[in-house]
């Protein structure tokens, strides 16, 4: 395990609140905040020199973000977002008029709206209807036809942290000859994941959430066994490799780089480059599965609570295997709405989605902080259980 007293003393926001909220945004360790501060600086000062810097901590990056994924370097690139990997799937993917895209019911719209735009390309979008909100794996294999061609899915779901039995859903895929697209935003950087293992053809995460980095930066993969069928739907001058050779560019004859690269777009925002730079070392210096094991064990305490306290019911499964570092919890006797209020108003931040509060922990929350919610929640359901 790691010592989460010295990584809360590099987190400054541990001492102002209690942050239960990075399934909606992560806050920034202070060397990923000063490196962006750095680079800033030199873009003010004109001191940007060959950006050889800037290359090598994309190939860092490329490198820490391939042993997050579970594949190869030449399988990971840098993306801005979650949407930047979902529009490579939708728009790269060969398919033909006909063609059918499944999707869940429950899915967070970044991985619905590139899907739809396909409606317009005679392709047909179906939705697999949820069960009590969780995805479901008797009505995929009912929605599977002769066309089923590709399956866009979130690996753990945004507004309840369910993750989805990816073994029994990546055989499915396999014998059907489907494309599994993972959307991983909820994953990346608190479960263990393993593309190759499961198969996948393209996948993508924001950085901005569980891999705490800055908004703008994400990670993409592209399976080398589709690298070569996907059919491009940009192209960028900065698909080839220069080696920061920056005279001589009037060369049109260079081959795409043979890895996701090749898929990336452009200019790169530096200044967020480095600070992701920094933070993918810290994640794979800690290692996931510890910061896993952490994030379970805290919701242990919370879970027991919430079972022993009849004001509320959780939403989230509490199946092993679909356990994830959020948890989900509602009442039936009163306003979900005003625990929540009391929670921001006690400084205790936790996201309120679809009837549900959602408290996703992360690698610098403690036990001292579970009890403390703990305590307000009983402050809560006291006050407006008799109303
Ligand atoms: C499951 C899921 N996908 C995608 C996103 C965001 O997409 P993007 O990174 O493209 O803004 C979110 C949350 O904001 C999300 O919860």
């Amino acid at each position: 395990m790691y010592d989460v007293n010295a990584v809360r003393r590099i987190f400054p926001h541990t001492r102002k609140t209690i942050y239960f909220n990075v399934a909606s945004t992560g806050p920034l360790a202070d060397p990923a905040y000063r490196l962006q501060d750095v680079h800033f600086h030199k873009s003010q000062m004109a001191d940007v020199g060959d950006q050889s810097e800037i290359f090598a901590a994309l190939e860092n990056i490329r490198r820490n973000g391939a042993k997050i994924f579970g594949c190869k370097k030449s399988e990971a690139g840098f993306g801005f977002n979650t949407t930047f990997g979902i529009n490579l799937a939708a728009f790269g993917l060969p398919l033909k008029k006909g063609d059918e895209v499944l999707l869940s019911d429950v899915e967070f719209p970044a991985n619905v709206y590139p899907w739809l735009e396909l409606r317009r390309r005679g392709m047909k979008v179906k939705f697999v209807k949820s069960v009590g909100g969780f995805f479901n794996i008797e009505k995929l294999q009912k929605a599977i036809t002769k066309r089923t061609k590709v399956l866009s899915i979130s690996y753990v779901q945004y507004f309840n942290g369910f993750k989805i039995d990816i073994e029994t859903i990546a055989e499915i895929c396999r014998k059907h000859k489907i494309y599994l697209v993972l959307d991983v935003i909820q994953a990346a950087g608190c479960e263990k994941i393993n593309f190759k293992k499961w198969n996948v053809a393209v996948a993508s995460a924001g950085a901005h959430k569980w891999l705490l980095s800055p908004q703008g930066t994400g990670l993409f993969y592209v399976s080398e066994d589709i690298r070569e069928r996907l059919l491009a739907p940009w192209r960028s001058w900065l698909s080839v490799d220069w080696k920061c050779r920056w005279h001589d560019l009037r060369r049109f004859d260079m081959p795409y780089e043979n890895s996701a690269r090749q898929f990336e777009l452009g200019t790169y925002p530096s200044p967020l480059v480095m600070a992701l730079d920094w933070t993918l070392k810290f994640f794979t210096e800690l290692g996931i599965g510890n910061i896993q094991k952490h994030n379970h064990a805290l919701l242990d305490i919370l879970i027991e609570y919430l079972n022993s306290e009849p004001f509320y019911r959780i939403t989230s499964s509490l199946v092993k295997k679909h356990r994830s570092s959020m948890l989900s919890f509602t009442t039936d006797r009163g306003d979900i709405g005003k625990v929540h209020q009391l929670l921001a108003r006690k400084k205790i931040v936790t996201g309120l989605r679809e009837g549900s509060i959602r408290v996703s922990v992360h690698l610098y929350n403690n036990r001292q902080e579970i009890k403390h919610l703990i305590s307000v929640l009983d402050e809560a359901a006291e006050k407006l259980k008799g109303k």
